[in-house]
């Protein structure tokens, strides 16, 4: 049955079947795992096994206990931003079939930061790792006090919290990677994150989510940066605005962030299937 729900919405365009999928996951119309143990512990989290669900699916926190559910050992939601906003005009996301690829240019369409605190709060266990991930508003004059207002106003619900500074669909975002904008962004996390929780323990870790596209110098300026500033982790990576010259797909030049599996690196997808 859900073999056949995967083919249904397969058909259908890329958003909607997103949605679909979050509603259902949400309604709990989902098959339930047998439980995957393979124990895993980073920044002092007991992970049940390491298999997580990135950022992006789950942008409000709707769904999150459905995913659990699916046997995911770490779910990361978001990316939330302070205030809500509507993200770029449709389609902004497109299935790349004969790549196995998707482009997104979703552009943080979020709820905002307290729709998500409200389905947070009603988090009924405390199975499963739960990451939230932040982000800033595309329209915001002080990317750093985004960060702030996310950090203070969720930290409370994470295990841990995520900076993204890495989407390419939020003009300026990923320049914030670099010096002195790492650094502000990331003390504002820190500072957001200790006014709700206080300096003490049991407050969550907070890692900082990093473009594929920086070259290697600029990948360990940043590192760096980061981890002087009190970093406990990096999500390594986001998507990519490069785009491999063995796609094939008509869409293969649509703007966005693009995500392939990793036969991309070796040959055409069809070469890795049948070899
Ligand atoms: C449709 C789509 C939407 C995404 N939205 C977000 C997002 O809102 N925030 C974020 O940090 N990453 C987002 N990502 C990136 C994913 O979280 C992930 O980092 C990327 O797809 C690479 O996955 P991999 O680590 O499995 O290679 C999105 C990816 C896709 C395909």
């Amino acid at each position: 049955m859900w073999q056949l729900a995967a083919k249904l919405t397969s058909r259908l365009p890329a958003e909607l079947a997103h949605n679909l999928t979050i509603q259902a996951l949400r309604l709990g119309l989902a098959p339930v795992a047998n439980q995957l143990l393979l124990p895993t512990n980073i920044a002092g989290m007991a992970f049940d096994n390491p298999v997580g669900l990135a950022a992006g699916f789950d942008k409000n926190a709707e769904a999150y206990m459905g995913a659990f559910r699916l046997g995911f050992g770490c779910v990361e939601v978001g990316t939330i931003t302070p205030l809500p906003q509507m993200g770029n005009p449709r389609p902004r996301v497109f299935r790349l079939t004969a790549d196995d690829a998707v482009i997104n240019r979703y552009g943080f369409n979020s709820k905002g930061m307290r729709v998500a605190a409200a389905h947070l709060s009603s988090r009924s266990t405390r199975h499963g790792i739960l990451g939230v991930n932040i982000g800033a508003n595309k329209l915001s004059q002080d990317k750093a006090a985004d960060y702030h207002k996310s950090a203070a106003h969720l930290s409370r619900f994470a295990d841990y919290l995520t900076v993204n500074l890495s989407s390419p669909n939020t003009p300026g975002l990923r320049d914030l990677q670099h010096e002195e904008g790492l650094r502000a962004c990331l003390q504002a996390a820190f500072d957001g994150r200790d006014d709700a929780c206080g300096p003490k323990a049991g407050r969550p870790p907070i890692f900082v989510k990093l473009a594929p596209d920086l070259d290697a110098a600029e990948l360990f300026r940043s590192m760096d940066i980061a981890l002087d500033c009190g970093i406990s982790g990096f999500i390594l990576t986001n998507t990519t605005t490069s785009r491999p010259e063995n796609l094939s797909s008509a869409l293969k030049d649509e703007a966005g962030g693009a995500f392939w599996p990793a036969s991309h690196l070796f040959g055409t997808a069809e070469n890795s299937r049948s070899s």
